[in-house]
């Protein structure tokens, strides 16, 4: 089989696409950076590559890294390299990959997190082209060209004092915005159909007999919310589990956890609490004040309470802000930074 499938191809041809295509093509000849923003699967990664690829740059490299998957220290001696020497365990001199995209691209992956430390260098290299290595002295001057790609709402987060503004500028030289595939209706079955074959493929299959008009109106009809992802996904399973290759597709599984014996969702609360939490009062603007007394046990453990208590705390705030993010934020005094960190910590961001 082809190693560059038509999935590995930017599909689509609704007005919001192209003029995206567009940009990208208008954009790629620059040696600007560029930031990309979009919600969760939409393509950011493959409208980056495309932008290297369509550049001037694009027989050099082109070097991916994500921020969010590394701490500070970690990413910033993966970004700029370091000396041998620089730290315990650092026995080699590290090219980073700001040296490594030398010539090519670079691409940050979820920037909005990055530590103020890393923000002030990624200032600096992007003004002048150089950096000191970790643990250095000597400064490497680079021609790398940056592309950014966040689902965060970055000016929001320059307003509140979360990231820098000046960066921001800097990096926004130009933005581009995917739009969510709910506003691209018309590419729906185009890349549902594009989907169903590939996997008919991998499945084995001679032929794919397409989907019955109630499943087009399923996928048609939905929402969404992980974008193009989700649809690959959508039509993937609904294909293997109907696994027929001669009659059309009637079932279109969105939910995989959709199941009679599902266990219901528990919200865990303290073992030794011993009065229950008033209900949650319904949406209003009054603020929510703590209004239970608990008693414990001891010994007890002050941080796994701790953490209960925050998570149940979250969990009420989401429910009475409508799971409005900047609004939980507000009710509960924190930045909207601060709150997605907390969704990140305690892993309450898929459950919304
Ligand atoms: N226009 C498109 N045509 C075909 N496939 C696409 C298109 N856009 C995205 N995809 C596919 O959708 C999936 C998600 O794309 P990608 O990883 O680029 O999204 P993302 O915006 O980076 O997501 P995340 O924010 O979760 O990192 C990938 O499998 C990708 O191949
Ligand atoms: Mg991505």
């Amino acid at each position: 089989m082809s190693q560059f499938r038509q999935q590995d191809n930017l599909l689509g041809q609704s007005d919001s696409f192209l003029a995206v295509l567009d940009q990208v093509s208008q954009l790629a000849s620059l040696d600007k950076p560029v930031l990309i923003i979009g919600e969760r699967g939409t393509g950011k990664e493959l409208i980056a590559a495309r932008l290297h690829f369509l550049s001037k740059r694009w027989e050099q490299n082109y070097i991916k890294l994500n921020c969010a998957a590394l701490n500070e220290n970690l990413l910033e001696s993966e970004l700029f390299g370091h000396e041998s020497g620089a730290f315990t365990g650092a026995s080699k001199r590290h090219e980073g990959r700001f040296e490594r995209a030398n010539s090519g691209t670079l691409f940050l992956d979820e920037l909005a997190n990055t530590s103020a430390m890393v923000q002030e260098k990624l200032l600096r290299v992007i003004e002048y082209g150089e950096f000191e290595r970790v643990g250095g002295k000597q400064t490497v001057k680079v021609d790398t060209r940056l592309v950014c790609a966040t689902n965060e709402d970055l000016p929001y987060l320059a307003e509140q004092g979360e990231f820098r503004s000046d960066l921001l500028d800097r990096l926004a030289f130009d933005v581009i915005t995917l739009p969510p595939l709910r506003e691209r209706q018309e590419d729906i079955m185009l890349l549902a159909e594009q989907f169903a074959m590939n996997m008919a493929r991998d499945l084995d299959w001679q032929l794919f007999s397409g989907f019955t008009r109630s499943a087009m109106e399923i996928l048609q009809g939905y929402d969404w919310p992980g974008n193009i992802r989700e649809l690959k996904n959508v039509v993937e399973r609904s294909l293997y589990r109907h696994g027929n290759e001669h009659i059309p597709v009637h079932q279109i599984i969105l939910d995989p956890f959709e199941s009679r014996f599902r266990p219901k969702q528990r919200i865990k609360k303290p073992i030794t609490k011993t009065a229950e939490a008033p209900p949650i009062p319904a949406a209003t603007e009054e603020p929510i004040v703590a209004t239970t007394r608990t008693q414990f046990q001891f010994p007890c453990s002050l941080k796994a309470l701790s953490n209960e208590f925050e998570i149940d705390l979250i969990k009420k705030a989401l429910e009475f802000s409508q799971f409005n993010q900047k609004k939980t934020a507000e009710v509960l005094g924190l930045t909207y930074h601060q709150l997605r960190g907390y969704l990140k910590k305690y892993n309450l961001l898929d459950q919304q």
